[in-house]
């Protein structure tokens, strides 16, 4: 039986990863050899209780209360921290699936192809932040490493298994708009959370919801296409496609161009990650075009948008650029989400961090720890200066 290290159990993907495990278990069975979360919540604990993992890791620092008491599974042995988190996806599973938020993933993601396991990884900000780092891996004949982001698992899926990447001239990728597409610069400037937590076609965490609203998500999905593809920012186009039904597609260099469309459900992309190369069926509801109706696409407004320009700047100054990126978008939507900052500010802070830490070349983890630690302390600077509060409520 295969073994999965599920890092990130207990959020979005975490748990629709969970849910394909289960629906999977007559046909392609996974043993769960480790569960890593934030916190250990009731949900963490039922998690723990049915799967029986040998690792749970805690993102805390250590203990908080008698935690074998209340996990209950006297043969789990109990990790914390990044040491932790990279412990379970040093575990030597067959496939690990990093579901975490944020640059906290990177390490994990290094631990676990230097592991030898497959990567199945939805989180994206390990390929902005890292890239050149999780490249040179493959190069050396590490992963596979297969996207779980809907939109580069399109991506592959066109390619096809045996990879047609020679040929590929383009990728078109498509973006919902979130909640905010036509809108104007100034009623963007009264927007609130809960409006920017409200996307119309996905339902997700809050920090990649918060993404997709200033469209950032889609820059950092342009950058991940990059690494993932081997491309140049230039042969990313992002075209807005409100009904996210095509997930993106590739045009070849003949100029042919290959869709793949589905609802908008993420285990899809998360069974062809765990059953890749192969595809096996699924329960769910199927995509009706006459149903759906008309699929329409537009140009994103890039003036309004700003984040999605500020990511290809950061991929085009290449180095430590989009790590800056990455770490200043985490903690512009940290304050966001706490109400410290207005959401056009999330772009302000995002550019002025960017200009203020010109960007250094990347040869080892510690360029790009760097570059995320300075960028978070200027965020912070920044945050007590830059008069952005409102929208939140
Ligand atoms: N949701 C989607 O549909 C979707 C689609 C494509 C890509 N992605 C990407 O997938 C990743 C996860 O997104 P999500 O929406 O599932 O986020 P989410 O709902 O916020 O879940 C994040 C998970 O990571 C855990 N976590 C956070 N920091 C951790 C740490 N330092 N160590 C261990 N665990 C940690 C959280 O635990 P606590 O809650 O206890 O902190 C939670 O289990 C992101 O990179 C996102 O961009 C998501």
């Amino acid at each position: 039986m295969r073994t999965l290290a599920l890092l990130g159990s207990t959020g979005s993907i975490g748990r629709q990863t969970l849910e394909v495990v289960d629906s999977l278990a007559a046909t392609f069975p996974y043993r769960v050899v480790a569960l890593a979360a934030g916190k250990l919540t009731p949900l963490l604990l039922e998690q723990v209780r049915k799967y029986r993992p040998e690792v749970v890791a805690l993102a805390g620092p250590g203990p908080q209360g008698d935690v074998h008491a209340r996990l209950g599974e006297p043969g789990a042995s109990v990790e914390y921290g990044p040491r932790g988190l990279a412990a379970a996806a040093r575990i030597g599973a067959d496939v690990v699936l990093n579901a975490v938020v944020g640059v906290s993933g990177l390490t994990a993601t290094l631990a676990a192809m230097e592991a030898g396991s497959a990567v199945a990884l939805a989180n994206k900000e390990s390929l902005v932040a890292g890239g050149p780092l999780i490249a040179a891996l493959l190069d050396a004949g590490g992963g596979p490493l297969i996207p779980v982001d809907s939109e580069p698992s399109a991506v592959l899926q066109c390619l096809g298994t045996a990879g047609e990447r020679a040929g590929l001239a383009r990728v078109i990728l498509t973006a919902s708009g979130g909640p905010f597409r036509g809108y104007t610069p100034e009623r963007l400037a009264t927007v609130t959370r809960d409006q920017a937590l409200a996307h119309p076609t996905w339902k997700m965490g809050p920090k990649i919801t918060v993404d997709s609203a200033t469209l950032m998500n889609k820059g950092l999905e342009a950058i991940e296409m990059t690494w993932l593809f081997r491309l140049e920012p230039e042969q990313v186009e992002v075209v807005i496609h409100p009904q996210s039904i095509i997930h993106s597609m590739v045009e070849m260099v003949d100029g042919s161009v290959l869709a793949q469309l589905g609802l908008p459900d993420m285990r899809l992309p998360i069974q062809f990650a765990l059953t890749y190369p192969r595809r096996l069926p699924t329960p769910w509801q199927r995509y009706d075009p006459v149903a759906v109706g008309p699929l329409t696409f537009e140009r994103p407004d890039p003036a309004t948008f700003r984040c999605l320009q500020l990511a290809y700047e950061a991929a085009r100054m290449k180095g430590t650029a989009p790590a800056v990126l990455n770490a200043a978008n985490e903690k512009a939507v940290e304050f966001f989400l706490a109400g410290r900052l207005s959401f056009p500010g999330i772009a302000e802070l995002v550019e002025t961090c960017l200009e203020g830490l010109p960007p250094r070349p990347v040869s080892s983890l510690d360029d790009v720890l760097a570059a995320d630690a300075e960028a978070r302390r200027l965020a912070e600077r920044l945050s007590g200066r830059l008069s952005l509060r409102g929208g939140g409520d």
